[in-house]
């Protein structure tokens, strides 16, 4: 099994801690370790894993090399993308290449951006997913939701799937019966209150073969490009540069859209490991170690009468006094303070300051 690592994206709601250049999954944004190095630290314990294939842009080539091999993470591969097409086009690609090494090799994806509390959960779901994606079925993990996330797709469960020789107990897959991409708020809470629907995790795990056929059977424009990014692509040491052309060519879409709404293989395998793709500052305090009063402090920050907010500095003193439910966030060259609640806003700050250079 090869995992294949998604980091191409640039965390735009978590700005003005993610940026452009330094984007989440290579900051360090619980703990030491960065995003990225704790995506792969966690796979520690997966029998039979070969050296992982990392999906980015070309520009953070040298900062992932550098990250993977502080972690003793060596024989890995960068397939370069000289322009961001979303997660179909990369999986593909990473899909092509694997199969070019065996025929039946399997593909755990993995976005490089989540965090994962319970790696023995983690690692439990994907043992039961491996099995199924062994039978020719397209594996994806829907997290238990906790709240009625807008963040994120909803997958809806289908009947339960049999694995064929699993005992009884708790069904370990279900059939998909919809997905559903960042509903509004009302109908996310109809969702939790459901008990019918997961978070789309947006990890997969497959034979590299039958994603491919399915991508060239929904997305056959999309499959020409890629074969041809790979075929006229230029490989330099341990890196893949696809072909700017062929690849500047294809269509940008994500894999939920491209293949998993339309394929009758899916089947979703619950997760249930303290999951999150820390996607907003919302999450990042929902995550956080909150003191006694609700709040998260990171850095040189002073708090007074202040209640259920994240205060984060990163290069001088933050002092707050008597507030609630806000977010301040303070780096070298920029201060955010947003309402906690609505924090997901922080991602049209970001094309609103974009358009205005
Ligand atoms: N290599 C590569 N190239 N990676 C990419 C690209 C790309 O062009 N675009 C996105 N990615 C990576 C991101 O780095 C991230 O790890 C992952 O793919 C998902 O992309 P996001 O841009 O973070 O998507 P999202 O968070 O808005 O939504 C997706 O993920 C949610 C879970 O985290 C959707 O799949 C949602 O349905 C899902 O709930
Ligand atoms: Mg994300």
């Amino acid at each position: 099994m090869i995992p294949v690592i998604l980091a191409g994206g640039s965390g735009t709601r978590l700005w003005p801690m993610s940026r452009e250049l330094y984007p989440k999954q290579l900051l360090a944004m619980t703990g030491a370790c960065t995003m990225l190095q704790q995506t792969l630290m966690r796979l520690d314990g997966i029998a039979d894993l070969e050296p992982p294939v990392v999906l980015c842009n070309e520009t953070y080539r040298y900062g992932i090399a550098r990250q993977l091999r502080q972690i003793g993470v060596h024989g890995f591969e960068l397939i370069l993308e000289p322009v961001g097409r979303n997660t179909a086009p990369a999986i593909a690609v990473a899909a092509l290449k694997a199969m070019s090494r065996s025929e039946d090799e399997q593909i755990l994806v993995l976005p490089a951006d989540h965090l994962i509390r319970d790696a023995v959960a983690f690692h439990k779901a994907v043992g039961t997913a491996a099995a199924f994606a062994r039978q020719g079925y397209l594996t994806t993990f829907g997290v238990v939701p906790q709240s009625p996330e807008t963040g994120y797709g909803y997958i809806r469960k289908g009947p339960a799937v049999d694995t064929g020789g699993a005992g009884a107990g708790k069904p370990e897959a279900f059939a998909i019966s919809r997905f559903v991409e960042k509903p509004d708020l009302e109908t996310a809470q109809q969702y939790l209150d459901s008990g019918q629907y997961c978070w789309n995790s947006g990890m997969f795990l497959f034979q590299a073969a039958d994603i491919w056929e399915e991508v060239k059977h929904f997305a056959p424009d999309m499959a020409d490009a890629c074969s041809l990014a790979i075929k006229h692509g230029r490989v330099e040491n341990d890196a893949l540069f696809l072909d700017p052309g062929a690849f500047g060519r294809c269509r940008s879409d994500s894999i939920d859209y491209s293949v998993m709404e339309k394929t009758a293989k899916g089947v979703m395998v619950p997760l249930d490991a303290g999951w999150s793709d820390l996607g907003s500052w919302a999450a990042m305090w929902e995550c956080g170690t909150r003191d006694e009063n609700g709040n998260v402090c990171t850095g040189d920050v002073w708090v007074e009468k202040t209640k259920n907010s994240l205060v984060f500095s990163q290069s001088r003193l933050v002092a707050a006094a008597g507030i609630r439910d806000l977010v301040i966030v303070e780096t070298a060259d920029a201060v955010l303070v947003a309402d906690r609640t609505r924090s997901q806003e922080v991602k049209s700050v970001v094309s609103g300051l974009k358009a205005r250079n």
